[in-house]
């Protein structure tokens, strides 16, 4: 079977930590290398976690990069109330013995792309910096790339504030400058992520499956789980960056629409919001195919058989 080559940029984050074990349980990837970058914990812990993970699925050969340890212009901001102070809160996993990559996770993308014989898809799990980074730096890359799909932003509401979502919140400015890029995106937001729950059966589910990845897993979604569904009020917590590697492997899971999307840079009340012309209001040609609808039972059905091979 051709596999298709894959680059992860990520910020592991409990969602990123499954979204990675269901790439590694997919037989269809060829992961070329894993960035990391400053998000829902320092850069410290995301880099580390990843390695983590690694270990856990038993692929220690998988190289680990880490990248930028700060958004581009902002401040940043950090998410341990939803992924606890390391985050990978309710994980048992012992400090990684694998090594950090030397190289820098954005000059591993940029000499990964320019080298590249094939295009390469590149699936992005945390904020944009890197990616972000690696255009501004060297723009030869972006006919090297397949295409770039997104977790990230949403059409109708926000997470951290009542318009933006974390990734794009915590770097708006890069968030910017990759819709501004001419790549092919495709953006999962929260309207999709909001409705991919992990409701209480279908974590005891995980946990069924009985194995060192499924255990370890369950106990991150259960913690994970509590200040989702306090917040928002939904029967589960939201599997975001799972989207994105289930896309990627069946996009038939997904409904989604070609459509303008831009990043708001300058407002206070709505900075990091991804505005996304629905009706084409603004007579712009669109940047980004929006997913708008998942099939949430097929998404849980894959994910555990995936899970279960691991
Ligand atoms: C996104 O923010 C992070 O907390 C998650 O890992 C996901 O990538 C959801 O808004
Ligand atoms: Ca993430």
């Amino acid at each position: 079977m051709p596999t298709r080559p894959l680059i992860i940029d990520c910020d592991p984050g409990i969602d990123d930590a499954i979204a990675l074990l269901l790439a590694f349980a997919s037989p269809e990837f060829e992961i070329l290398g894993i960035t990391t970058v400053a998000g829902n914990v320092p850069l410290p812990f995301t880099q580390s976690n990843a390695r983590k993970i690694c270990e856990l699925a038993n692929r220690r050969e998988v190289r680990v990069y880490a990248g930028c340890p700060r958004p581009m212009m902002r401040v940043m901001e950090t998410a341990e109330r939803v992924h606890g102070k390391t985050g990978l809160q309710g994980a048992t996993l012992p400090e990684p013995e694998m090594p950090l990559q030397p190289q820098h996770g954005v000059e591993f993308l940029i000499s990964t792309l320019m080298q590249a014989s094939e295009p390469i898809t590149v699936a992005t799990l945390g904020p944009l910096t890197n990616l972000a980074i690696a255009l501004i730096q060297e723009p030869g890359i972006i006919p090297k790339i397949q295409e770039v799909v997104i977790m990230g932003g949403a059409a109708s509401q926000g997470n951290v504030t009542a318009s933006a979502e974390f990734n794009f919140y915590a770097d708006p400015h890069a968030a910017s400058v990759v819709f501004t890029s001419g790549l092919p995106l495709t953006m999962i937001g929260l309207d999709v992520t909001h409705t991919v729950l992990t409701t209480p059966e279908r974590l005891e589910q995980i946990r069924a499956i009985a194995t060192p990845v499924a255990h370890q897993s369950a106990n991150m979604l259960a913690t994970y789980g509590t200040h989702d569904v306090e917040k928002f009020g939904m029967p589960g917590s939201p599997l975001h960056d799972p989207c994105v590697i289930a896309y990627l492997l069946q996009p038939d899971l997904f409904v989604g629409k070609s459509l303008y999307v831009a990043i708001e840079t300058q407002s206070e009340l709505t900075f990091g919001k991804s505005v996304v012309d629905l009706w084409g209001s603004h007579g712009q040609p669109a940047n980004a195919q929006v997913i708008l609808q998942a099939n949430a039972a097929g998404f849980y059905q894959l994910l555990l058989e995936r899970l279960a091979s691991l």
